[in-house]
């Protein structure tokens, strides 16, 4: 049984007028499907939302977003691909932040009104060589991640803090009743994100392809949709084990 505690959102990078912000955990969230980080970026008053989650965490995120900025004011949110994990508060979104565009692959802007949403449905078709994305001036930069794990599937760079939203790349699976917010023992989560890595990213090309675009890239900090967020020198730690994991997905299993 999980205790049920409720961490409060959190600056992960950046300051003032822009920041990078995770926003929060309910433990009890773990009991409803995989734990999933939701963050939210600011940028002189407007904010965009990134992967921020199914109807169990909606409230929470509501919740934490709301303390931070006026709903109106969320311009954007940014789906790294189409799991449930990622789209699956999209009803109770539209009607909580009605100017708010969503960003997904032009895959995936179909499938969307299957959640049984149709009416303020702004898509915008992030197509597949990537795009900016203005918030408030400053320009995001949505990399192509494709494969890694979903054919139309997107990592999303903020230029202010050097922040890298990488999706399901760097999620880590914890054990029952373990948690923690950024990695310190590199070497030991190791052990919770290599399983993951092996069987859900489709293959070393695509991985490969991933890593030369992001590689130049000046980095404070690596944050995942699930699992502990790589800041500092463990982002690069990271790049670097995931360039020599070698064999993955349809690599190992065909
Ligand atoms: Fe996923
Ligand atoms: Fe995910």
């Amino acid at each position: 049984m999980v205790s049920r505690k409720l961490h409060r959102p959190l600056t992960v990078a950046g300051e003032g007028d822009h920041r990078f912000i995770w926003l929060g955990l309910d433990e009890a969230d773990m009991e409803k499907g995989i734990l999933a980080n939701q963050y939210l970026v600011i940028h002189n008053g407007e904010a965009m939302l990134l992967d921020p989650g199914g109807y169990f965490v909606f409230q929470r995120v509501l919740q934490a977003v709301s303390e931070i900025v006026d709903p109106a004011n969320v311009k954007g949110i940014f789906y790294s691909h189409q799991d449930p994990d990622v789209v699956g508060s999209l009803n109770l979104l539209l009607d909580f932040f009605p100017n708010a565009k969503i960003y997904v692959s032009a895959l995936w802007s179909r499938f969307l009104p299957h959640l049984g949403a149709i009416a303020n449905l702004d898509i915008v078709e992030i197509p597949d060589e990537g795009m900016n994305i203005d918030l408030g001036g400053v320009s995001l930069q949505a990399i192509p991640a494709h494969f890694l794990h979903s054919p139309g599937n997107f990592t999303l760079y903020d230029p202010e803090t050097k922040v890298l939203f990488s999706g399901d790349i760097g999620a880590a699976v914890f054990p029952e009743n373990e948690w923690y917010l950024f990695v310190e023992d590199f070497e030991k989560h190791l052990a919770y994100i290599e399983g993951f890595h092996k069987r859900y990213l489709c293959c070393k090309k695509a991985l490969d392809a991933w890593l030369s675009r992001v590689r130049g890239l000046e980095l404070e900090a690596v944050a995942p949709q699930h699992g502990a967020i790589f800041q500092g020198e463990k982002a690069g730690r990271f790049l670097d084990w995931l360039s020599k994991l070698g064999k993955i997905g349809v690599d190992l299993i065909y």
